[in-house]
């Protein structure tokens, strides 16, 4: 029986050879795409998600971190450093620990969800908690790198976008082509460069007829590309892109402008609304921010723009565990109240409404 071997040794023909010599893999990607019949109907079209919440920490992040440790234990790198929102944090702490390399991240105090700040924990590296936003720990992070012996994992890192790009192959070997439509939330805007990167290499390869349209969303309180600024103060309750000033932000639009694509904005509401169809409609369940890839194809269905027919992918980046108590509230924002019952078969019954 064959087993998946991680993203670098599976796509090793498409990755630069530094990566392949010191591969320090936890068996990321080879993630399911999902058909998604509950989007597809209220959309029409023919809608999957790419399920990066299955990879070993959780996100999509793993793909780009196996590639960029494998590279900086090649180089015999000792320690290695990240801004994060939180899911950068949790993979680059496994990665490390598991190449026997000190781990720090930088964090945005009070803005991590607690499933990502335990996983970082656990792993080992150093928190540092920052009194400032994502885009003030990248500055920080950044420097810290060019002046002291760590490296730096962040999506800046080439690596860590030639290893994303796999997510790419894995939707076109599965579907035997690239889909119409490639939607996917955006945030410091490394994973649309990934996929692009991705989508463009296979179709020059011969391995796809085309490229898809790709379709960005950020959060309406940290959307930067669609405003065309630089946001001093992000805020949205996925926390995972609250960033205001991405440092990938002009190759997003090279994405989106070869592509015949687009970059639009998603309300908080229209986020939790599409997590609740992701988890109760679909059956995945997501953080919030790997929700507003379909946020945006609902309100674009919403206002017409959906080509009838159409293959779409949506890559739902994080898993709903990392942060999961948005599913604890009702749409009007109440919690949800658990239903208390004695252990008996009656009352177990009456309250299941079976009687
Ligand atoms: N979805 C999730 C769950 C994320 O964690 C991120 C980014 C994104 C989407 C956006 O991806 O930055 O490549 O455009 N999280 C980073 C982090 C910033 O630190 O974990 P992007």
């Amino acid at each position: 029986a064959h087993q998946w071997r991680g993203v670098i040794t599976e796509y090793a023909d498409f990755l630069p050879e530094h990566l392949t010599t010191h591969v320090v893999t936890l068996g990321e990607g080879g993630t399911p795409l999902v058909p998604a019949p509950a989007l597809s109907q209220r959309v029409g079209a023919d809608v999957y998600v790419k399920v990066e919440g299955m990879n070993p920490t959780g996100s999509f992040k793993d793909r780009g971190m196996t590639a960029a440790i494998s590279a900086a234990a090649a180089r015999g790198a000792k320690a290695v450093v990240c801004a994060s929102t939180g899911n950068t944090s949790a993979s680059a702490a496994a990665y490390a620990t598991r190449a026997g390399m000190v781990c720090a991240v930088l964090v945005p105090d009070g803005k991590i969800a607690m499933g990502k700040l335990s996983q970082a924990v656990a792993h080992g590296a150093t928190l540092l908690q920052v009194d400032g936003n994502f885009d003030d720990c990248l500055v920080a992070a950044r420097k810290l790198a060019e002046a002291y012996p760590v490296e730096l994992v962040n999506s800046v890192n080439p690596d860590r976008i030639e290893g994303q790009k796999t997510g790419a192959f894995e939707i076109v070997d599965a579907l035997g082509d690239a889909p119409d439509i490639f939607v996917l939330p955006v945030g410091n805007a490394g994973n649309i460069t990934a996929y692009w990167k991705g989508f463009t290499e296979y179709a020059a390869a011969g391995l796809a007829t085309r490229t898809p349209v790709v379709w960005g969303f950020q959060a309406a309180g940290a959307a930067p590309i669609v405003r065309g600024f630089p946001i001093d103060e992000p805020e949205t309750i996925a926390t995972a892109i609250r960033i205001g000033n991405p440092a990938s932000w002009p190759q997003a639009e090279r994405a989106r402008d070869e592509s015949g694509g687009l970059i639009e904005a998603v309300t908080d509401e229209q986020i939790l609304v599409a997590h609740r169809v992701l988890s109760a409609d679909v059956g995945v369940f997501v953080e919030p921010a790997s929700a507003a890839g379909v946020a945006g194809l609902l309100a674009l269905s919403e206002a017409g723009r959906v080509p009838s027919g159409a293959r779409i992918v949506i890559t739902v980046t994080g898993h709903g565990l990392k942060d999961p108590q948005w599913a604890l509230r009702t749409p009007a924002g109440d919690e949800v109240q658990p239903v208390r019952v004695t252990a008996d078969v009656v009352s177990i019954a009456t309250a299941l409404g079976l009687d």
